[in-house]
């Protein structure tokens, strides 16, 4: 098996955090599963009650898909808690600030935050997708560090240019971008310029 194709194998790590935007961590779960994906998922508290709120699921039907595993964020001897766990990446979708902000400054108290310390240390793809507004100075200040360090800071901003019809539209165009980062197919169609989509 080729270095590519071991790559292609391995697992990747979800976590949802309590920003609003539950919906783009549950799209892509669907998108990873469906693209065959082994993916090990951990939820916050607060992500559970967003969860709820806005989509009214539960931790336990983000498990319907196959290949989800999912863990307790307090579980800090789980899997992904160790850099021997290779991952393909990790990503946090959606990304609460205050997630964001225990990882930018290593502290690895919870599972969550102990996976971006292993992101980082480990150097694989890593991609928070954060969802706030405005953004304050610790934040903006926290997200520069980050990216520093390496990682993709690619924020829940949807696209408007492919001209989307329906907030499932509006989603897969931050989703998309997600899948992408990982190395997977992206799920939209390639966009081929503003010339050719006025020939329409
Ligand atoms: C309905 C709801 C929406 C929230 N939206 C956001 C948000 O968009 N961005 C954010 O950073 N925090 C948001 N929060 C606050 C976080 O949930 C809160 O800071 C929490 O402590 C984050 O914890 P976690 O990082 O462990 O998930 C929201 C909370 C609730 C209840």
């Amino acid at each position: 098996m080729s270095t590519e194709q071991k790559t292609n194998n391995l697992p990747v790590a979800v976590a949802l955090t309590g920003a609003s935007g539950a919906v783009y961590g549950v799209r892509l779960l669907q998108c990873l599963s469906a693209a065959g994906a082994e993916v090990h998922v951990v939820l916050s508290d607060a992500a559970r009650l967003v969860l709820k709120e806005e989509m009214n699921l539960i931790s336990r039907d983000l498990a319907d898909h196959s290949g989800i595993v999912i863990h307790k964020n307090g579980e800090i001897g789980a899997c992904l808690a160790s850099g021997s766990f290779v991952l393909r990446g990790t990503v946090i979708c959606p990304c609460s600030s205050s997630s964001l902000g225990m990882i930018a400054q290593g502290v690895g108290e919870t599972l969550i935050a102990r996976m971006g310390a292993v992101a980082l240390k480990e150097r694989w793809p890593f991609v928070l997708v954060p969802r706030e507004s405005p953004y304050s100075t610790p934040l903006l200040e926290n997200m520069k560090l980050l990216s520093l360090y390496g990682a993709t800071i690619l924020p829940a901003s949807p696209s408007f240019y492919r001209q989307p019809q329906t907030i499932e539209d509006l989603v897969d165009s931050v989703v998309d971008r997600v899948m992408v980062k990982l190395g997977y197919e992206a799920i939209l169609p390639d966009w081929q310029g503003l010339d050719h989509s006025s020939k329409k």
